[in-house]
């Protein structure tokens, strides 16, 4: 060093570093959080407040804003809402706040509060604090904190509400009453639901038209079945409760394409007030474990799990049905007792039998939507063709022309048919007749190859 000088420029830069380092060296004991608390609970030493954590599942976070709300608000109480941060702490706790920040740490500071908006039901949403504390004053010098945070250690991602008061009896009566305030309620019960695998998002609310019972072209049988095993259970609960049988059910719903699995899937979810669905499909798969865990505490509940078959076919661990398994276990664990029922779609339950079949129990009925007979899709022409002006004289040519097709396919049919009648008549109402459906047909049909048949939903019919 000896002899060298600096240029005027370096010298500036070493100069500022230094200047950065003995600043940040500087004890950083104004904490304006700790100041607030002490000024709010009236103590000079936080370290007697007591604090108890009450985590949630993230999925919780809109419930548990609207009651944490209604608990800062309740019985004459007046609030404020700071944000404590500490840039220098990742996830830091209720005492790591108020604490003293070691020397050359940024101090604590109060900010904005962190918001995230979340979907209600309804369409409408809501801003929830992700990071914040309310500072609650009640009646009677009644003084409490309740910090909202995250706790994020491996999987363990969980939301988590710290009640902060004087002593441990007050905490504990904190704790008791928001509990109260959650119990029974849920912002997703009755709901239809997707959990997806965002951390914040997290859920899909899916308000689909209501599927009707006239809406549904199936077999008596099938609807009575499935409603006896859905909704009968929950209905007669309390009678059948203290017998030996489990309430869990399973049900295989299969049946090619197209032939209205997912549209009884709608309709049951709508069966009884209060039933809460889950819709998983594809990679949906992978929030299997949470959405049975709030199925269960949410019953009843229906978890509809599509085209399984799908999950099987993945390849994991060189073990083809090892997600398969996975799901059966994951039924399994919610426990006999509880009121779920589990309805598995699939197309092809044939590369489902062999895991099946070496998981016996899990599954209770297999029932299988059939394509429909000549009289239902006889009836499936007049569902959708309601509201149309269709008069067909010779309806049996159309009958024999659509052997094997599907509901869906029908509605197709129908659909095109109504659009080249309305291209032929060009104005006023749109009259479909026999020509206009055997156009459709011939377009449907003749145009098509056999992959694009299957497609429309054209099977070779049994029958
Ligand atoms: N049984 C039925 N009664 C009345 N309409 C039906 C029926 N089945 C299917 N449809 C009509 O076809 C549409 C598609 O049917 P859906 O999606 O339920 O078939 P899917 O069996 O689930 O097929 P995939 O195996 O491809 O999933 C429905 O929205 C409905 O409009
Ligand atoms: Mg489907």
């Amino acid at each position: 060093m000896t002899g060298t000088l600096l240029s005027t420029s370096d010298f500036a830069l070493a100069f500022s570093k230094f200047v950065e380092n003995m600043n940040g060296m500087a004890p950083s004991s104004f904490n304006p959080f700790a100041e607030r608390l002490r000024a709010h609970f009236g103590v000079d030493d936080l370290t007697t407040l007591v604090v108890l954590d009450r985590p949630f599942p993230p999925r919780d976070r809109t419930t548990v804003e609207l009651a944490l709300r209604e608990m800062v608000r309740a019985r004459g109480r007046a609030s404020d809402l700071v944000a404590p941060t500490a840039a220098s702490l990742f996830l830091p706790t209720f005492f790591d706040l108020v604490a003293e920040q070691p020397p050359g740490y940024p101090p604590v500071r109060l900010a904005a509060v962190e918001r995230v908006v979340l979907p209600l039901p309804d369409g409408e949403s809501l801003s929830c604090v992700k990071l914040g504390a309310y500072l609650v004053a009640g009646t009677a010098g009644e003084r409490f904190v309740a910090h909202v945070s995250k706790h994020d250690v491996g999987l363990d991602k969980s939301l988590v509400v710290s009640f902060v008061a004087r002593d441990l009896e007050q905490t504990q009566s904190l704790v008791a009453e928001f509990d109260g305030l959650l119990r029974d309620r849920s912002v997703h019960r009755g709901q239809v639901l997707s959990l997806d695998g965002s951390e914040d998002l997290g859920v899909q609310y899916h308000n689909f038209p209501i599927v009707r019972r006239e809406d549904l072209v199936l077999p008596d049988r099938v609807i009575i079945t499935l409603e006896r095993l859905v909704v009968g259970y929950s209905r007669h609960a309390a009678r059948l409760s203290g017998h030996k049988h489990h309430r869990r059910r399973g049900v295989l719903l299969h049946g090619r394409p197209g032939t209205g699995k997912t549209l009884i899937a709608k309709y049951l979810s709508r069966a009884i007030p209060g039933l809460t669905t889950f819709f998983l499909t594809g990679c949906g798969i992978r929030q299997l474990a949470e959405t049975c865990a709030l199925a269960r505490r949410l019953q009843p509940s229906l978890v509809v799990l599509e085209d399984v078959d799908l999950i099987a076919a993945e390849r994991a661990n060189n073990d083809r049905s090892a997600l398969l398994f996975e799901l059966l276990n994951q039924m399994d664990g919610v426990g006999e007792d509880a009121d779920i029922t589990f309805l598995l779609t699939s197309n092809r339950p044939e590369v489902l039998e062999p895991a099946l079949a070496a998981r016996p129990g899990r599954i209770d009925a297999t029932i299988e939507l059939p394509l429909p007979d000549a009289d239902a899709r006889s009836r499936l022409i007049d569902l959708y063709a309601s509201g149309l002006d269709c008069v067909l004289d010779d309806r049996e040519a159309i009958l024999t022309r659509t052997k094997g097709a599907s509901p869906a396919f029908i509605r197709e049919l129908v659909r095109r048919a109504a659009l080249l009648a309305a291209e032929e008549s060009m104005v006023g109402a749109i009259r479909i007749g026999d020509r206009s459906y055997q156009d459709a047909l011939d377009e449907l049909l003749v145009a098509s190859g056999p992959f694009a048949k299957s497609l429309l939903g054209l099977h070779e019919a049994d029958s």
